[in-house]
């Protein structure tokens, strides 16, 4: 068996379909602002494309601003936020201690921002109730994900977007996580999203910016995107995200309960043959496709590397804090020690995800984790 890859929240495989979409689009190199013929095919495939990820997204064609990522939508979504509202005397915003950094050190660099971090529970779960207090001062933007990266762990975000709209403030979504997995924010102002975690290309994402909001650009220097990020538009990268909306938003329902299907197993076997296994935010509504397991007295860095040699593919963190050694942010605000954090694996599946690739990696994380509990690792 090939190396099985259970690593899908920090990155997909590209689906074969959106593959062969961009190697048609290769030679198409027309610039969508010309006005001339290879200027028209490349503004039909955008056109084509925002489309698609409009609809996958439950939005307008005309919300929709493509960006680099989920890290320059995140930014974008929070920057412009900000400086529409600072202007009116709005310096308060409010996320949550469990945000992707994309989000939290963006607002820990918003010029004079009054920033309030909302602490989770010991299960993921936001504290609600510091929301709320929070929102008794005048607030520019609350940014709360829709779905953990980490956890999994889902977000009330229509209740929230609801709470921070009835203070008069802004509310933003990272729902870079939830895109293709379960339902998407309903009423939030801005959502982000990005096409790498639904088996598109990397350096694509997009902003939707809710109709009649009118925010200033990040990026000068261009009309395109309706000036709200100048820049000629990475075409390619576009047309296969369309291509990747497309697909998830023609996906079946039951994909999704197999995939859960497959999650729980992995889980229940994990848990039966390694003594004291704990999923972290196993108690409460999360993410059909991830499970982030605590295997105490375990190095997980170890673990890693020592399943990569065996042919799993995991993370023992989020991909961006995965190679410096820290113990997740994420699972240190639930409550986790930085020993408990240090020692818990994130696997993540996909619809690429197989019956027999599962069973593999439930034989394989018991043997490893003994063999390296017998050398002290
Ligand atoms: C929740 C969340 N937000 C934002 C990002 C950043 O997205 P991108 O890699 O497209 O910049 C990620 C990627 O790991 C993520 O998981």
């Amino acid at each position: 068996m090939n190396a099985v890859y259970l690593d899908n929240h920090a990155t997909t495989a590209l689906d074969p379909q959106v593959m062969a979409a961009m190697r048609d689009a290769l030679p198409a190199y027309g610039n969508p602002s010309s006005l001339h013929g290879h200027g028209r095919t490349a503004r039909k495939a955008l056109l084509s494309a925002r489309q698609s990820v409009a609809e996958a997204m439950g939005a307008r064609q005309r919300e929709i601003v493509f960006t680099s990522g989920g890290t320059e939508a995140n930014n974008l979504a929070l920057r412009s936020a900000y400086q529409t509202m600072a202007a009116q005397g709005r310096r308060r915003v409010i996320t949550s201690s469990v945000e992707h950094a994309a989000v939290l050190e963006t607002v820990a660099t918003l010029p004079e921002a009054d920033v309030v971090i909302i602490p989770v529970d010991d299960q993921g779960a936001l504290e609600v109730a510091a929301l709320e207090e929070a929102l008794s001062v005048p607030t520019a933007v609350v940014s709360i994900m829709a779905a953990n990266n980490e956890t999994g762990v889902l977000f009330d975000v229509d209740h929230l977007a609801e709470l921070a709209h009835g203070a008069g403030a802004l509310f933003h979504s990272d729902a870079v996580q939830v895109f293709g997995k379960g339902a998407m924010p309903q009423n939030a102002d801005l959502v982000a999203v990005s096409a790498h975690k639904i088996h598109g290309p990397k350096g694509v994402g997009a902003l939707q910016i809710r109709k009649g909001l009118e925010l200033p650009p990040l990026h000068s220097g261009g009309h395109q995107e309706r000036g709200r990020r100048g820049g000629t538009e990475n075409t390619l990268g576009i047309i296969g995200f369309g291509v990747a909306a497309q697909l998830i938003d023609q996906m079946d329902h039951g994909v999704l309960e197999r995939i859960e299907n497959l999650r729980d197993r992995l889980e229940s076997s994990l848990l039966d043959q390694v003594d004291g296994a704990q999923i972290n935010g196993g108690l409460i509504p999360r993410l059909p496709t991830v499970s982030n397991i605590h295997f105490p007295g375990l190095e997980g860095e170890a673990m890693v590397i020592a399943l990569d040699m065996e042919g799993v593919a995991l993370s023992s963190g989020s991909a961006c804090s995965s190679g410096t050694m820290e113990p997740s942010h994420v699972l240190l605000a639930m409550g986790l020690s930085y020993a408990a954090a240090g020692s818990s694996l994130r696997f993540s599946l996909s619809r690429l995800t197989t019956e027999e690739e599962v069973e593999f990696v439930s034989a394989q994380v018991p043997r490893v984790a003994q063999r390296l509990l017998a050398l002290g690792l």
